[in-house]
C-alpha cells in the first residue's frame, strides 16, 4: 500500500498524507490544507487527532469522520484504531473589530410583516445551541417585540453587572440561548412616538452594552422593511450574512424580494445567506402524507432563483409551532419531533452556508454611511 511503512510502525506524515484526501464537501478543498486536523498522537496501531470543523452544526460530521477513518484504513493500516475528536471553530468575521467576542453576525429578514421572523429566529437559535454552538438572539424589533415572549421572559427585568468601569446588560438565558430584547428598554406603546436615530440608539445600546461573553452566532430578528433599524445594524456591525424569510405567497415574495435587495445596495453588500420559505405547506396530524399548499407553492423557491441564492429550507404552518412559540418553548427545544428535526436542518444549512461564505468571500465591512 501506498505510504505503508511496516518496520516502523505508522507515522504523522502517513495520517496526514492519507487525510490529505479527505475534501470538506462544502469548502472543496481536503482537511489538512484547510488546517483542520490538529493533535495527531500516534500508539503503536492506535491513530488519535482532532478534526476541527467550520461550526458544530455541520450537517457532514458523521460523513467527514467515516471518510477519514477509511482513508486511514486504506492509505496507511487496516487494523489501525482510528480515534477521531470531532470538533469545531467557528471563524471569527469580528475579530479586530468593536465585538471580539462575537464571531457572527446573521440578520434574519423580511421586507414583508408576519412571515414568521421571529418564530424562525428562536427556533433556529435553539437549534443551533442544541449542536453545541454559542448562541445570541438580539431582538430589534422595536415596534413590535416577539422574543420576550418566544422566550417566556415577558415580566422580567434585566440585571445591570458592572465589567470593569461599566454597568452592562445581563441577557436573559432561557433554552441554552442568550437573549435580548430592545422591548425591555423600550415598551412597544412608547416606541410608536419614536423617531428613527432614537430606535437606532436603543438598538445600539442592546448590542454594546449588554454583557454578550463568547458567541459564535448572534442572530438578530429584524422588524420588517427596510428602516432606520437595519440601517443602525450594517452600521454597528458587519453583518456576516441575512436570510431572507417569506411564506409561498406572490405578495409575500414581492415584499421579501425588496427587503432582500436592500442587504445588496452597494452601499450595504451583506451577503445574502439564503431563502426561508415559512408556512410553506399544512400536514394535518390524522393525514400526515397529504399537503395542502394553502398559500401557494414554491413561493421561496421562486424568490431564491431570482436572487440567485439557495432556498435554506421549508417549514410548514402547524399549530403547534405557534402554541408552543406563545408558551415561551420554542419547539426547537422537543427531542424526536418531526418539526423540531425541521428547524434543526434549517440551522445546519444555516451554518453550512455561513461556512461556505467565510470560505469564499472577505469578511463584510461595517457600512459607513452618510447622513446628511
Ligand atoms: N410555521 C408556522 N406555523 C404556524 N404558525 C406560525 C408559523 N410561523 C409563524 N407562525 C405564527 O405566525 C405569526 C407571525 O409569526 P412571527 O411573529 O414569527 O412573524 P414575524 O415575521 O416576526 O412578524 P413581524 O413582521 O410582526 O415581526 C405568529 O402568531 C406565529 O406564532
Ligand atoms: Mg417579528
Amino acid at each position: 500500500m501506498l505510504f505503508k511503512n511496516k518496520s516502523k510502525g505508522i507515522t504523522e506524515k502517513q495520517v496526514l498524507a492519507a487525510l490529505s484526501y479527505v475534501d470538506d464537501p462544502d469548502l472543496k478543498k481536503d482537511l489538512v490544507t484547510l488546517n483542520m486536523i490538529r493533535d495527531i498522537q500516534i500508539d503503536g496501531k492506535k491513530v488519535s487527532f482532532s478534526v476541527v470543523l467550520t461550526t458544530p452544526a455541520c450537517p457532514m460530521k458523521d460523513a467527514i469522520h467515516n471518510a477519514c477513518v477509511n482513508a486511514i484504513h486504506l492509505m496507511v493500516d487496516k487494523e489501525a484504531e482510528v480515534v477521531i475528536n470531532m470538533t469545531a471553530e467557528v471563524q471569527n468575521n469580528q475579530a479586530d473589530r468593536q465585538l471580539p467576542n462575537i464571531k457572527h453576525v446573521i440578520a434574519i429578514s423580511s421586507g414583508k410583516g408576519g412571515v414568521g421572523k421571529s418564530t424562525v429566529a428562536a427556533n433556529v437559535a435553539v437549534a443551533l445551541a442544541k449542536t453545541g454552538a454559542k448562541v445570541a438572539l438580539v431582538d430589534a424589533d422595536i415596534y413590535g417585540p416577539s422574543q420576550p415572549i418566544l422566550f417566556g421572559f415577558e415580566q422580567a427585568r434585566p440585571m445591570m453587572e458592572t465589567v470593569g468601569d461599566r454597568d452592562m446588560l445581563v441577557p436573559f438565558e432561557r433554552h441554552g440561548v442568550k437573549v435580548m430584547s430592545i422591548g425591555v428598554l423600550v415598551r412597544p406603546e412608547q416606541a410608536v412616538v419614536w423617531r428613527g436615530p432614537m430606535a437606532s440608539k436603543a438598538l445600539r445600546q442592546i448590542i454594546f452594552d449588554t454583557n454578550w461573553g463568547e458567541i459564535d452566532y448572534m442572530l438578530i430578528d429584524l422588524p420588517p422593511g427596510t428602516g432606520d433599524i437595519h440601517l443602525t445594524l450594517v452600521q454597528a456591525l458587519p453583518v456576516s450574512g441575512a436570510v431572507v424569510i417569506t411564506t409561498p405567497q406572490k405578495v409575500a415574495v414581492a415584499d421579501a424580494r425588496k427587503g432582500a435587495e436592500m442587504f445588496r445596495t452597494p452601499q450595504i453588500q451583506v451577503p445574502l445567506l439564503g431563502v426561508i420559505e415559512n408556512m410553506a405547506f399544512f400536514v394535518p396530524s390524522d393525514a400526515p402524507d397529504k399537503r395542502y399548499h394553502l398559500f401557494g407553492k414554491d413561493g421561496g423557491k421562486a424568490l431564491a432563483e431570482g436572487l440567485e441564492i439557495p432556498v435554506l429550507g421549508q417549514i410548514p404552518i402547524r399549530e403547534s409551532i405557534s402554541i408552543r412559540g406563545d408558551e415561551g418553548a420554542p419547539i426547537a427545544l422537543l427531542n424526536d419531533d418531526v418539526l423540531a428535526k425541521s428547524f434543526q436542518e434549517l440551522a445546519q444549512e444555516i451554518a453550512r452556508q455561513l461556512a461556505i461564505r467565510n470560505a469564499t468571500l472577505p469578511p463584510t465591512s461595517q457600512v459607513q454611511i452618510q447622513t446628511p
